[in-house]
């Protein structure tokens, strides 16, 4: 029964055998050599998760500080942040939050390409992918509240190309750029709320987090200290050196454009329509991952043979194993739900009372005198011709009594595990090694002779020498390094633009008003001769430009066609005088037009024209 799921090999021939092949192996592959280059700390792709978390700490901790000082409001915002970039702390402050955020998203993708490439979404891991896909979510959207904040004309295009985006979907009730762009709807208050927004979704973040490591045992919250200095001190660094510029305050009547768009938040407003949807399709894609049946085998428990020593508990990298009582004496049981068929728990038992794929039982261990390589299912290992391989899907499932038996024969065991922090069952090899060196439970015997790491020509040692030290410094700056990047320069897609824009209520084709009886049933103060029911009539819009018609038909708002008409869009034009003309019409008979206008319009570069008609309760507005 122990010796389940072991493939077995002839001597090898000196030949570097690699893993199963896939994806797998590959990034395998490149962690440990990232490992074997600079030690633990080096491994960016293990320490990815814990990374971000670093930088969600430098974001709290400069985020607490920026909050002391902003004050609420589009001028009032601008004018507190300018402050703060005035004076060396805040400035300083300022570019950590934004270096880090940007961090943040880097190592989250990096961990994401992680667990997508070993195929960590299936079975038990649909809970840490599908939080984790939120986490990033939430992420990028409270980045691109913090943009809003600022309220410069970065800040104020981000806010056009988003509102411009969602009005397209139509599933607003009115345009949302109309709030942008008419005076004094853009009230403090929203910013008010921006900041709410800004604020409490990381507290929803928080509670992502807890649900994304439910399931993982002892989970790496940080990274080695090594790692997180280097973090640090990269992003103070940066920050000192290159603090984030303020960029001109957000002005409706101009066309924000010429200034670069942060990579990680605001890369939509270069993104193409098209490749956006293309983004949301690949989200979607990643969410349904986890439908991928192929689950993990889950380990079962032998009660005739369990003593309930507790050592699979102490070791389960995923807290899948518990004790529950059973007579005198407590019983390890396996949670299927929680089980990603590691078999790290088949090298805890020392009495073989775990197994975990019945199919495999029959595989006997090596019968020759040669070493035995011990290695996992991805790592790639460089075989000496007179050895055999053990490849399992941890090193740490190979059970006690297999190492007695080998031990008993003379054989050499030569463990090659993927690396303490690439193991991609998270603590196999530390928990391998520490059996083996006798210093976790169960012990290997002593007359085992085991050779760790030698096929790998692993450290596997925690501690790195002072030039593994520098390596690991240097491998991690250049992971810190896209955080510094400020994005690819943004222009909008014309030289000027002409806005039209109406809010108004259109007549009513049919409406009543209140009966006598229904008045009676009424207060005297409440008997108003209004219409309680009715259906407004659709308008046409036609605008002219030089000679070019765009024409429009608004619907009234609300379901039964009563509510007020909006509308905006934008038309691109080249800088100079055109003719322009504006007509606003009901469609209904007899209805005079609310709006008719025709002239000349001067439009310099980079201008924002407006022309609408019903805006702050006016009629025709001309800016
Ligand atoms: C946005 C910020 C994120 C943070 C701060 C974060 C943090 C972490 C941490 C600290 C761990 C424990 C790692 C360990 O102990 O080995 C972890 C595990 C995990 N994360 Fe994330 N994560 C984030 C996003 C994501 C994303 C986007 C995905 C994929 C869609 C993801 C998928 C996973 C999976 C599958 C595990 C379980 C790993 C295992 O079984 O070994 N995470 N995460
Ligand atoms: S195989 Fe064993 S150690 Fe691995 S997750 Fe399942 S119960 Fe835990
Ligand atoms: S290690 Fe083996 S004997 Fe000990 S509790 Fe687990 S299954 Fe039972």
């Amino acid at each position: 029964m122990a010796h389940e799921r072991y493939q077995t090999f002839g001597p090898g021939g000196g030949r570097l055998r690699p893993g199963r092949p896939g994806p797998a192996a590959v990034w395998v592959r490149l962690e440990s050599l990232l490992e074997g280059a600079g030690g633990v700390a080096a491994n960016v792709g293990a320490w990815s998760g814990a990374l971000a978390v670093v930088c969600f700490i430098l974001i709290l901790v400069s985020g607490v500080y920026l909050f002391l000082f902003y004050q609420v409001g589009a001028e009032a915002g601008y004018r507190s942040v300018q402050a703060l970039s005035g004076e060396p702390v805040g400035a300083v402050m300022r570019a950590v939050h934004r270096y880090a955020s940007r961090g943040l998203v880097v190592f989250a993708l990096i961990h994401l390409a992680r667990y997508l490439l070993t195929g960590r979404f299936r079975g038990p891991w649909w809970i840490p992918w599908l939080t984790g896909l939120v986490l990033l979510l939430i992420a990028w959207f409270v980045g691109l509240t913090g943009y809003l904040l600022v309220w410069d004309v970065a800040g104020f295009a981000a806010a056009r190309v988003l509102a411009a985006g969602l009005d397209r979907l139509g599933i607003l009730g009115q345009p949302l750029m109309l709030s942008l762009i008419e005076a004094g709807a853009l009230r403090d208050n929203i910013f008010l709320i921006v900041l709410y927004v800004h604020i409490t979704v990381p507290v929803l973040g928080a509670f992502f987090g807890w649900l994304h490591l439910a399931r993982v045992a002892r989970p790496r919250l940080l990274p080695p200290l090594l790692a997180t200095v280097v973090t640090t001190a990269f992003y103070v660094g940066l920050s000192i050196l290159r603090p984030v510029p303020l960029l001109e305050p957000a002005d409706p009547a101009r066309l924000a454009g010429g200034f670069p768009v942060d990579p990680f938040y605001l890369t939509y407003m270069a993104l193409p329509g098209l490749a956006g949807w293309a983004v949301a399709a690949v989200a979607a894609g990643f969410a349904t991952l986890p439908l991928i049946r192929r689950r993990p085998p889950a380990a079962r428990v032998d009660p005739t043979r369990c003593t309930g020593c507790g050592f699979c508990v102490a070791d389960c990298p995923y807290g899948a194993v518990r004790l529950q009582p059973a007579g005198h004496r407590p019983v390890a049981v396996v949670d299927p739900a929680r089980c990603v068929g590691c078999g790290v728990c088949l090298g805890a038992c020392p009495l073989d009372g775990i197994e975990l794929d019945p199919a495999r039982e029959a595989a006997a261990l090596p019968a020759g005198p040669g070493p035995v390589v011990v290695t996992c299912e991805n790592a790639a290992v460089q075989v000496p011709t007179e050895a055999a391989v053990i490849r399992l899907p941890c090193v740490a499932a190979l059970p006690v009594s297999a190492v007695r038996q080998l031990a008993r024969r003379g054989v050499e065991i030569r463990l090659a595990p993927c690396g303490l922090s690439a193991c991609l069952y998270r603590e196999g090899s530390t928990w391998v090694l520490g059996r083996a060196g006798r210093r976790r439970y169960p012990y290997w015997p002593r007359r085992a002779t085991v050779i760790p790491g030698e096929t790998l020509k692993m450290p596997l040692s925690r501690s790195a020498s002072l030039r593994g030290r520098a390596v690991a410094a240097v491998i991690l700056a250049v992971s810190l390094l896209p955080g510094g990047w400020d994005g690819p320069y943004w222009q909008p897609p014309g030289e000027a633009v002409l806005q039209v824009a109406v809010r108004t209520e259109a007549p009513f084709i049919w409406s009543r008003g209140l009966t006598e009886e229904e008045k009676s049933r009424l207060l005297p103060h409440m008997r108003a001769d209004v219409p309680v029911a009715g259906e407004r009539a659709d308008l046409r819009l036609r605008v002219t430009v030089d000679g070019v018609p765009h024409e429009w038909v608004i619907r009234p708002g609300g379901i039964r066609r009563n509510g007020p008409s909006s509308f905006f869009a934008e038309v691109y034009l080249s800088p100079g005088a055109h003719q322009v003309s504006f007509s606003l019409t009901p469609l209904a008979a007899g209805a005079p037009p609310l709006a008719d206008w025709e002239g000349t319009l001067e439009v310099g570069r980079g201008e924002a024209r407006l022309i609408g008609y019903g805006l702050g309760g006016t009629g025709l507005t001309l800016r």
